[in-house]
């Protein structure tokens, strides 16, 4: 059934091109733009202040530390904003002095790094991958990233409900969540449904990132909490913020 999907997907995105070929230079993705009529959840005034001062923050707020650990012969993206979520995410942690963040997507560290710099003394962040960080040779992590226990790596799917069970209670301790798994259009939905299950104990904020995927377009419109999309202030992609605390998906609300 996978392979079937992958393969009509495959088919779709080789067809696109040859109908609508790329209409300027460079890496693009194919999106869609929408009115704002038959949209959910739209931004509360908490999502809204918070935003406006997490862009002020991250535009004054640069990370060399992170870009010294970005190998000379590849792009820094830590550096870019806006356009790259790096500095937007250090801005939200400053903000927020959140004591528990968790990641989905830990890749080469990066985005673990940016989260990690403002984060208070008491605070922890547990990325999670499906690859042990130290497998990858181009990895941006050291060993010493780990030493303080202020950072952990956690090895699973979390759209894998047993695998959601044995991490519950983090979540519910979690107070900002960065979703950066692997927007395959199946992940992102089962791990939103999961969300739905857990007692949060404070206030979560989720961050999502590449909200303008194809694949994510309907997911990202399904969340029917408030919700603000920051892409222009985040990644090129797409950067969603949620105030996950405030109402539910059973609400949905058209506005
Ligand atoms: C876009 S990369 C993350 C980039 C990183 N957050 C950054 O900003 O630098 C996506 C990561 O998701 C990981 N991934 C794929 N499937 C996953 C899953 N089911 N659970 C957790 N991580 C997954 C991939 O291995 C990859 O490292």
């Amino acid at each position: 059934m996978n392979l079937l999907r992958k393969a009509v997907r495959s088919i779709q995105r080789r067809a696109v091109k040859v109908v609508l070929p790329n209409p300027r230079p460079g890496h693009g993705e194919y999106s869609m733009i929408y009115d704002t009529l038959n949209t959910y959840g739209r931004p509360s005034d908490y999502l809204i202040d918070l935003a406006l001062r997490a862009a002020q923050e991250a535009w004054r707020t640069e990370l060399p530390d992170l870009s010294r650990r970005v190998d000379a012969d590849s792009n820094d993206f830590t550096r870019i904003w806006p356009g790259e979520h790096y500095r937007l995410l250090a801005a939200l942690v400053k903000l927020l002095q959140p004591k528990r963040v968790v990641e989905i997507g830990t890749l080469h560290g990066l985005s673990a790094l940016a989260l990690k710099k403002f984060l208070p003394n008491a605070g922890k962040i547990d990325t999670f991958d499906v690859v042990p960080w130290d497998s990858l040779s181009d990895t941006s992590l050291r060993p010493e990233d780990f030493e303080d226990d202020r950072l952990g790596q956690q090895i699973g799917d979390l759209s894998d409900t047993a695998v959601f069970e044995l991490h519950r209670s983090l979540f519910q301790q979690t107070e900002l969540l960065f979703v950066d798994g692997p927007k395959d259009g199946i992940f992102e939905r089962k791990l939103l449904q999961q969300l739905e299950t857990v007692d949060f104990h404070k206030p979560l904020l989720l961050v999502m990132d590449d909200i303008r995927f194809w694949n994510m377009l309907a997911i990202w419109q399904d969340i029917a909490r408030p919700k603000l999309d920051l892409t222009s202030f985040g990644h090129w992609s797409g950067t969603g913020l949620v105030e996950w605390h405030s109402g539910t998906n059973s609400e949905k609300r058209k506005h």
